[in-house]
């Protein structure tokens, strides 16, 4: 019997069907982009109003999809953290009701981990433990260390802007629309990555594993809008295509470095990688290339399963499997506090009630 997932941590409305071998039955994605286009980023409000517009029919379609009734479900999934946390209620409160309804064990997932877990429902046991993890997306830019599907210990990350979010404030200084990263990629495609000497902060510190990415987003800036200057500079677009290319590489640049590093400093012979950004071809082409360099596993998922979606839920399995907490009373839990996350899925496990047996 196959568990129902739900991810409503941004702006992506999504549901999947996952069987117990991990098989996606069906996976449904009902993206938010047109809505926030206009304002070039999500706008949290319209996302959570948008999300109770969509969470019942992309539930339905997801249901249908892969051939089943709701009353044949073995559990519900639900990502309660990271994420906004208007759009993380909509996603949580849909799930308690359809568990309660049917009498499901809920169970609560990290988005994050997800992400990462995309590699083990696209590459099965090639995901082996321990293995470095990197996490870039439009929230987070992590690095972590992999002891299991659900053990993560963050081993460093961006101290400002998240890659995805710095893609996306070039795409807008650039004149381009939203989601930033695959505009930026297009007009980068004819582009000179040479051109511009962008900085990459951190990018050479072997020291630590952190990442910096709002001084690249100035650099770009400053070519678009000199110093002192309140107007933009009119761009021919082949400028334009080697700022987009420049950017990009040197964003590139700067998370390769700092795998790399991981890979030294923890001796982990597997990288696993998740999230919207490293759906960016020259990102993934850069971490191949580091793969075949250290003879390491370089594991990078299919597009799909890079950006937002329910699938990657299939996470919940292995809560499932670990006896984890069954309880109505889950919450969300916006920030990254990975360590606050751990103590409240102890104090549910501890407080844990056997469902009430179906009818
Ligand atoms: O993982 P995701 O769908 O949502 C979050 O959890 O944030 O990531 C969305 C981010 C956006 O910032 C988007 O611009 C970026 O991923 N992105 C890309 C590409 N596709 C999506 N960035 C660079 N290149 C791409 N091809
Ligand atoms: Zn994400």
């Amino acid at each position: 019997m196959p568990l129902l997932a739900l991810e409503t941590t941004c702006d992506e409305t999504a549901a999947a069907i996952i069987a117990p071998s991990r098989q996606v039955l069906s996976s449904v994605v009902a993206s938010q982009d047109a809505l926030h286009a206009r304002w070039r980023g999500v706008v949290p409000e319209i996302a959570s109003r948008a999300h109770v517009e969509r969470i019942i029919p992309v539930i339905d379609e997801a249901v249908q999809k892969a051939g089943i009734k709701k009353r044949e479900l073995k559990a519900v999934a639900v990502a309660v953290q990271p994420g906004l946390v208007g759009s993380l209620l909509v996603g949580l409160s849909a799930a308690k009701a359809i568990a309660g309804v049917f009498n499901l064990p809920l169970v609560g997932y990290d988005h994050i981990a997800a992400h990462l877990y995309a590699c083990r429902l696209a590459f099965g046991d090639r995901l082996s433990y321990p293995a470095v993890g990197l996490v870039a997306s439009g929230g987070h830019t992590s690095l972590f260390r992999l002891d299991g599907p659900l053990t993560l210990q963050r081993l460093g990350g961006t101290i400002d802007d998240a890659v995805g979010e710095a893609f996306d404030k070039a795409a807008s200084l650039l004149g381009l629309g939203y989601p930033g990263g695959p505009q930026i990629e297009r007009l980068a495609a004819t582009g000179n990555p040479r051109a511009y000497r962008f900085p990459r902060p951190l990018a050479n510190d072997r020291t630590r594993l952190d990442l910096s990415f709002s001084g690249l987003k100035t650099a770009l800036r400053y070519q678009i809008r000199p110093p002192g200057s309140t107007t933009e500079r009119s761009l021919p677009t082949q400028d334009r295509a080697d700022l987009a290319a420049s950017f990009q590489h040197a964003a590139v640049e700067a998370i390769i470095a700092k795998v790399d590093l991981a890979l030294t400093q923890t001796g982990c012979r597997v990288v696993a990688v998740g999230g919207g950004v490293t759906a960016n071809k020259q990102l993934r082409a850069a971490l191949e290339n580091l793969g075949k360099k250290r003879r390491i596993t370089m594991l990078i998922p299919p597009f799909e399963f890079c950006t937002d979606n329910a699938a990657m839920g299939a996470i919940a399995w292995e809560h499932l499997e670990q006896d984890a907490p069954v309880d109505l009373t889950l919450d969300v839990l916006p920030g990254t506090d990975r360590g606050r996350h751990a103590e409240r899925l102890k104090h549910h496990d501890a407080s844990r009630r056997s469902p009430p047996p179906r009818h």
